[in-house]
């Protein structure tokens, strides 16, 4: 169990009393709306990337009336980052579902995988529970949120469902920042990093700015390149954002690959000095 604040109340208040009523209206959480009264709601939850208290209300108010939640987790990694974005938000452990998540390449191990899933949420949803699917940051950007979604609906053809939308990790970053994302016309490129420092050079200099997700081992070739172009002053990098080991850096110039590494790690590349206003 974890507590804090407002929020830890609201969830005491549904664990005693039933769901609490906030000012969040029915139509907002689908209850009542379009669901069928077989099947219970199925929310998708994107719970920010990391900071305690990125989560918007209504899914706060959607997490207390869920009977059961997926809480997903990358295989290896003991605890659920999803699970730590909701630090001071009280759940009881027998609602959680610890999925571990397989991210195999190959794509048939990977459709069992969601077949698989999808078959017990299914289950569920027909027994009448309402059940909460978490992802880190938002829900439908590059997440796997998309997959499941869209296995239980071809299972369940008019599933009652909401998708709630979460702070991405790029937002956090830039707001950790201090940064801009992007003024006036300046044009925006959000892209999961390529394999070739040429690809990413082509990519930053057809844009202002671009946002580099799933940097992974690239870091350094990455590093090397925002030098070469003479811009690691202008550009900002985020690792764990308010998670253990976040690492928030304005210019990259001196930033070493080997110790910044991680998955959870997103650049902020800029290509020209911000314009006077
Ligand atoms: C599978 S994607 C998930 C994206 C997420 N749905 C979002 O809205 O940001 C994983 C990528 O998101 C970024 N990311 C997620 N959480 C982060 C964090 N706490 N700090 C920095 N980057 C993060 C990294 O670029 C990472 O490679």
């Amino acid at each position: 169990m974890i507590s804090s604040g407002a929020s830890a109340a609201l969830m005491d208040a549904a664990n005693e009393d039933g769901p609490v009523s906030t000012s969040v209206p029915a139509s907002v959480l689908g209850v009542g709306v379009d669901a069928p009264a077989t099947l219970g709601m199925f929310w998708g939850i994107g719970v920010g990337p990391g900071p305690a208290g990125y989560l918007p209300l209504a899914a706060l108010d959607a997490l207390a009336r869920a009977d059961i939640i997926y809480a997903p987790r990358a295989r290896g990694v003991d605890a659920s980052v999803a699970l730590r974005c909701l630090d001071g938000i009280e759940i009881a452990a027998h609602k959680l579902r610890d999925i571990e998540f397989n991210m195999d390449p190959d794509r048939s191990v990977l459709s069992a995988h969601y077949a698989q899933l999808a078959d017990s949420i299914a289950d569920e949803l027909k027994a009448g529970c309402n059940v909460a699917y978490l992802t880190i940051g938002d829900s439908l950007t590059y997440s796997t949120y998309g997959y499941v979604l869209a296995a239980l609906r071809a299972r369940l053809p008019g599933l009652p469902q909401r998708t709630f939308p979460g702070i991405t990790s790029y937002a956090a970053a830039a707001s950790a920042l201090s940064w801009p994302l992007g003024e006036g016309k300046e044009r925006v490129l959000i892209l999961p990093c390529p394999e070739t420092s040429e690809e990413l050079r082509r990519e930053i200099e057809t844009h202002d700015i671009v946002v580099l997700m799933k940097i992974g081992p690239r870091l350094d070739w990455v590093l090397a390149l925002l030098r070469v172009m003479e811009i690691d002053h202008l550009c900002a990098f985020a690792r764990r954002i308010g998670l253990p080991g976040e690492l928030l850096c304005d210019g990259v110039g001196d930033m070493v690959a080997e110790q910044a590494m991680g998955y959870l790690a997103t650049m902020l590349v800029r290509r020209h000095p911000r314009k006077e206003r």
